[in-house]
């Protein structure tokens, strides 16, 4: 039997990869390395076995994905495999609607047609929205605003309704920020051109390849008048992978069930900055710019539920997740292309 995990090259793919590993399981991947690295694949490879299986191919190639299929015995599926970049999904939202939501049929079609019931989701925070109350639960109302964001939304609700159709078990995972690296360094974020997120920005600069940081506003609403996020270790987040596996043999059983993966804990702009500057011994250039336009104020998760069903919580604090994302990008200035 083995996990068959999409997009298993990239940032959460990977780290979830060799959690799967670690809990004994034989892990097999998929992705087309459209915003990945092959050498991601050999880092994983490192971490765990240098025969892990990699497949090269576009999972709306139904031919390619049934082939893995059929020739892995798959019984568990962890779908990563999308395009994420909020900005550019309002640039292209074609491409992104054609490849998220035409993959995550794809992979819930080859699924059915196969018989593996157990799914798990690499679904966002976003799918919240502008939220009107915190902690968020998993209750509040969903509605995403970018394409990005209704990919996440639609893909959900697609999964909601072949679970019921034809019986698959789903956990929908919904991370808040997921930020660090594995703190072997030898895995970590390597985003394309110019960072969109906070904490790869901050680790850009602080190794050399960017002048400064732009803080999108002081004038909100919170203690130090800047943005407040839910950042989770992405080593956390890959646990949690493994816990929603084994929960949909257990209390998600029979079901598709969206879970908040998040911390429970917010920090300011400015607070992530401190944090890193700790990690990095050495003051991080910032200033203060403009509000970025559908920044929400203040979001963080409530993470009950997820500790009620998968029995999981997050370990790692905020300066283990700048210790261990400066770690990586500090012995890989240039990501994997090092
Ligand atoms: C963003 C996406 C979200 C996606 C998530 C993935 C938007 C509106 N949302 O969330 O859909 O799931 O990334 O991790 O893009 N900040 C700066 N300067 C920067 C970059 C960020 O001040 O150069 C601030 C932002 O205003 C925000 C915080 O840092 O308050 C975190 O930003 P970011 O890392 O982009 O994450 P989100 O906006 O929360």
């Amino acid at each position: 039997m083995a996990v068959l995990v999409t997009g298993g090259a990239g940032y959460i793919g990977s780290h979830t990869a060799v959690a799967l590993h670690e809990s004994g399981r034989e892990v097999v991947l998929i992705d087309n390395f459209n915003n990945s690295s092959p050498a991601a694949v050999e880092a994983i490879r490192s971490l765990t076995t240098p025969d892990l299986v990699c497949v090269e191919a576009d999972l709306r190639d139904r031919g390619q994905l049934n082939a893995v299929f059929e020739a892995h015995d798959i019984d568990e599926v962890v779908h990563f495999a999308a395009h994420k970049a909020v900005g550019e999904s309002i640039a292209i939202p074609l491409e992104y609607y054609g490849n998220n939501l035409g993959s995550t049929i794809a992979v819930a079609e080859t699924m059915v047609e196969h018989g593996v019931r157990k799914l798990v989701f690499s679904s966002s925070c976003t799918v919240y929205g502008q939220p009107d109350a915190i902690p968020v639960t998993e209750r509040a109302p969903t509605g995403a605003e970018s394409p990005y964001g209704q990919t996440k939304h639609m893909s959900e609700q697609i999964l909601r309704d072949v679970a019921e159709a034809a019986d698959l078990d789903v956990a929908l995972l919904r991370y808040f920020n997921p930020v660090g690296a594995h703190e072997s360094g030898a895995i970590g974020e390597d985003p394309n051109g110019i960072p969109d997120n906070l904490v790869p920005f901050v680790m850009q600069v602080a190794v050399g390849r960017l002048k400064k940081l732009g803080v999108f506003g002081d004038d909100y609403d919170t203690p130090d008048g800047t943005c407040i996020r839910d950042y989770i270790h992405v080593v956390d987040l890959a646990e949690g992978h493994v816990s929603a596996l084994e929960a949909l043999d257990a209390k998600l059983r029979g079901a598709c069930t969206a879970v908040n993966l998040g911390t429970g804990v917010g920090s300011s702009v400015l607070e992530v900055v401190a944090a890193a500057e700790a990690a990095v011994g050495e003051p991080i250039a910032y200033e203060i710019v403009d509000r970025r336009p559908g920044d929400v104020a203040q979001i963080y998760a409530d993470p009950a539920y997820a500790e009620e069903v998968l029995g999981w919580r997050s370990q790692r604090n905020l300066a283990e997740m700048m210790r261990d994302h400066w770690n990586w990008q500090s012995n890989n200035p240039n990501g994997f292309a090092d």
